[in-house]
Order: structure tokens, then sequence, then C-alpha cells
């Protein structure tokens, strides 16, 4: 039985993170379903924002993030990251990271991103996940205290009350960890435990979201008897590149920060028809506009013009986007983008605190699968890193406290036992769920919703959830049954979500309740 003092589950910029700053105090296991340097960080393209430049103040981060938020935002909590962060990438870069200079050298380029009054997004050209992700993997293989377990996914939380024990208030002592490759399930225990999980973009059949995506952290935080709010708010990113052999890629918005413009295939600009911020307008604006442009006309895709940027500039700021258009024989500067909007990122998620602890002790969440009322209704461009990076600091140094306060051995919890299941035989059904899945949630739970479309959905998933329940006893873990588990009810927690809220707000649209009730509805909704 692996024992740690620190078990982090996930290897994006929170866990890892984390685990560098644990190592310090504690021996670490690091738990990545597949590779270290697989996980949402890894793809971001845009960057992180943080107050960096003169003319920059903390103040205009914050009321930037609350406007896009609107009006769910916790302001204490936004204030406290947006002043916490230029000190967490301070240590970021400290640790490796590298971000493009201005031209000329002297201090860092800062990028625009939709939303944002200043230029404050710290980036490597287009590929500044690829940037942090590999200055954490550098910084985390230094460490001899940290234990790297690649290819091994947790499957449930080991929670002390769940087993019996006699607690006031539940624990959790690590997880159960499914080896993909042995098929082994092993019980990982630890003091303290980081879910670092990310999203659930994978539960839309159209996604920005690397295949690790599934929802993970979320259902086993909901399992563990955590409260996860504000499900409902789905960030569809505006731009993803639309091509037959292209799996969905995003496209930055930073191109449209750096003067992109999107355009009906017939050429006319549309977005100053919606928002007078045109194409620098939040997300959700631009998302809905694309949506309805479509529907309206038709038309499979809408185009991202960078034509106008010059084709030096855009080779050497968008080289990660240049490449791998060309890779399907778009030259981008000369010809517009195909675009679509697709699933992007969960603003809501487990619930924490300002320490990033979660209902259960000794667990915490940080990064996509946290809920710690940074994003409100709608995150801002590139605060997500920044979120992760803030909280998963903060996070380290409370579990520090936790475990130097407490006494005593960790609890035995018995080993995994798979009963009377057998190996599946027809891993057709598997696939075909996790297909229908990713369908409806697409078709009914998108960027429009409607309550009909939410009730079918609903039953649809009700259905689903009880043919995967029996898969679950029946046949031995694999990595597929594991994630569509997990993915099932990340549906259904994001279908009670927005059939909960009774207005439209941020991301959350509902066409039988399009208005804003800020009456009633100034408030999270929680499952
Ligand atoms: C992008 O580069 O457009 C994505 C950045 C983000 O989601 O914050």
């Amino acid at each position: 039985m692996p024992s740690f003092d620190y078990l982090v589950i996930g290897s994006g910029i929170a866990g890892l993170t984390f685990a560098i700053k644990a190592a310090e105090k504690g021996t670490v296991a690091v738990v990545t379903k597949r590779e270290l340097a697989e996980s949402n960080t890894a793809w971001a393209q845009g960057g992180i924002a943080a107050v960096w430049s003169d003319d920059d103040t903390v103040e205009s981060h914050v009321a930037d993030t609350l406007e896009a938020g609107a009006g769910l935002c916790e302001e204490d909590v936004v204030r406290g990251v947006c002043e916490d962060g230029p000190a967490c990438v301070e240590q970021l870069i400290a640790l490796g990271a590298q971000f493009s200079a201005r031209d000329g050298g002297s201090g860092y380029d800062l990028a625009l991103e939709g939303g944002h009054t200043h230029r404050r997004v710290l980036h490597s050209a287009d590929r500044t996940g690829e940037e942090i992700s590999r200055a954490l993997i550098a910084a985390t293989r230094r460490h001899s205290n940290v234990h790297v377990f690649e290819n091994h996914l947790a499957v449930d939380l080991l929670v002390d009350q769940k087993f019996g024990m006699a607690r006031t208030h539940p624990q959790c002592w690590g997880a159960y960890v499914l080896d993909t490759r042995s098929g082994e399930v092993e019980t990982f225990t630890a003091r303290s435990t980081l879910l670092a999980t990310g999203g659930t973009g994978k539960v839309y059949l159209y996604t920005s979201n690397p295949d690790v995506a599934s929802g993970d952290g979320l259902a086993m935080a909901y399992r563990a008897g955590c409260r996860a709010s504000d499900l409902e708010f789905i960030q569809f990113h505006p731009t993803c590149l639309y091509h037959p052999d292209a799996r969905t890629f995003l496209i930055t918005e930073a191109a449209r920060g750096e003067g992109a413009i999107l355009r009906r295939p017939d050429g006319s600009a549309f977005m100053l028809d919606y928002d007078p911020r045109a194409d620098l307008a939040s997300r959700d604006i631009v998302a809905r506009a694309i949506d309805q442009e479509m529907k309206r006309s038709g038309w499979d895709n809408v185009v991202l013009d960078m034509t106008g940027l010059g084709a030096d500039f855009i080779r050497q700021r968008f080289p990660k986007i240049s490449e791998r258009c060309a890779s399907y024989g778009l030259d981008i500067t000369q010809t517009p983008i195909p675009v679509v909007p697709a699933a992007h990122y969960m603003c809501g998620g487990v619930v924490t605190d300002v320490h990033g602890e979660t209902a259960v002790g000794r667990l915490y969440a940080a990064g996509e699968v946290a809920m710690t009322g940074m994003h409100g209704a709608n995150r801002l461009a590139s605060n997500s890193l920044l979120e992760g990076l803030v909280f998963a600091h903060r996070a380290v140094e409370h579990a520090n406290m936790v475990i130097a306060d407490s006494d005593g051995d960790v609890p035995h919890f018995p080993d995994w036992t798979a009963g009377d299941a057998v190996d599946i035989d027809e891993s057709v059904v598997i696939a075909h769920n996790w297909d229908e899945i990713r369908r409806l949630m697409w078709n009914y739970v998108g960027i429009v919703r409607s309550d009909r479309r939410l009730a079918r959905a609903a039953a649809r998933i009700a259905m689903l959830r009880d043919e995967i329940r029996q898969y679950y006893w029946d046949f031995t873990l694999t990595r597929d049954l594991v994630e569509l588990r997990n993915l099932a009810l990340a549906a259904e927690l994001i279908i009670r979500s927005a059939r909960s809220r009774r207005e439209s707000r941020g991301l959350h649209f509902n066409a039988d309740c399009p208005d804003r009730d800020d009456e009633n509805w100034r408030r999270h909704t929680a499952v």
C-alpha cells in the first residue's frame, strides 16, 4: 500500500505547482492518468493574466473579472487572486518558465484578450501551456521527494466516514488508483490530497480540451460528499478550427486581441451588431453571436480573418496555429480560418474555501475542477491558469499546517476488491454510451438551452447512468469504464444545475427564461 504525505491527482499547473512546493516538506505522489505532459494546461495557448505593466492596476483586473462574471464572482476571492497573481507568476518564472519578451527585449510582451481593458496576458507565443508544463515537469523531476505515477487513474477517494469510521467531520486519506496498464487497483494513502484533474470538456461532442478532460475529479468529489456549484456555466470558446480532418483545435483569443476579425463566410464582419466591444466582447457574447449567425444562415461555420495582421507577424506571434493550419492546407496569412465555438472550460466545480479546501477535510481542489468564486458566470480569458497557480500555493500552505497540527496514524483502508466482475467482452457498449452522452450534451445542453431540451437530456442521462452503473459492477475496471462513469455523472450534474437556474446569465442561456433576474438569482446553484 503506497503511502505518502501528499497525494496529487492531475499534472497541470495546479497539480505540479502544489507537488513542487509540497516536496519541500514531505513525500508526494503525483498520479496522472496518461503522461505528465498531458493536461489541459499543456494545451493552453493564450496565456496567464496578471497585473504586470505600470499602467495596469489590480483594481482594473478585478473590475474586468467581475464584469465578465456577470454578478456571480466572489469579489474578495477575485481581489485576492489578482493581488497574489504577480508574485506567483514570478515564482513560476523562477522555476524556469519563459514568456515572450517585447520587441527589443525589455520586459514581457503582454497580450490583450476579450473582456480585458489592459494588456496583461503573459504568453509564450501561442504555446504558453506547453512552456509552463515543460518548466513544471522539469522542476518536478528534479525533486527526489516527488514520485510520479503515469498511466494511473484515481477511481475513488478514501473518505473515512464512507468506510464507517466514526468522525464528526469527514476526512480524505488518499484514493483507490487504477494502474491502467496492469489493471490493478492500488490503495494510495496520504495525509493530504489535492484534486487537480481539470474539467469536463469531453462531455461535449466538440471541445477544445484533450481527451483527459472527462470530469474525473468532479465526479470523485461528488461521490465523496463534496458540494459542487455553478456547473451550468460551461464556457464555449468562440473560435475553434473547423475542418473535416481536424480534431477540434483552438484558435487563441489573443488573435482577436491583435486585430483578427470574425466575419460571415461572405466576408462581412458581424460582431459590432452584437456588442460595442465587437470582436473583443466577452466569450459568452461572442460564442452566442456566432451560434446565432450559423443558425440563422445555415452556415457550418464563420471565419476568423487574420490576414490583415501581416504574414511575418502572424508566423512569429502564432507559430503553432500557423503550422497546424498549414498541415490542413490552410495558409492563414492569406485565407481566413473557418471557425466554430466548442466547449472549453467549466466555470463551476467543486466548492472550496479561500485555502482551496473542500467540504471534506484534507481534500483540496485547485484549477478547473474547483469552484473558488473566481469566475462567476463567465470566466475572463487567461484567468484560469492564474487561479490554478494561486490556489495551488494556498492549498499547499494550508495542507502543511493541517499536517503539522495533527497527530496519529493514517487510518487503515481495505484493499479494493473486484468481487465477481469479469473482463468486459463488449467494448462497443462503452464507446456507444460515451458517444451518446457527448451528442446529447451538445444538442440539448449547449450554448442555447431550453426547458424542453434540458428535460430530454435529464431523462436520457438517467437511463444511461443506470446502464453504466450495471457495467461498473459487472466488469473489471478499465480506464474507459472509469471515465465513462465519471463523464455520465458530470453530465447529470451539469444538466441538474442548468435546470435549476431559472434565468439567463453569463454562459447559461435558456430561451424559456431569457432574462437575467438579479432579484432571485444572483446566487450560486449547488449539487
Ligand atoms: C485562448 O487562448 O483563447 C484561451 C485562453 C483561455 O481560455 O483563457
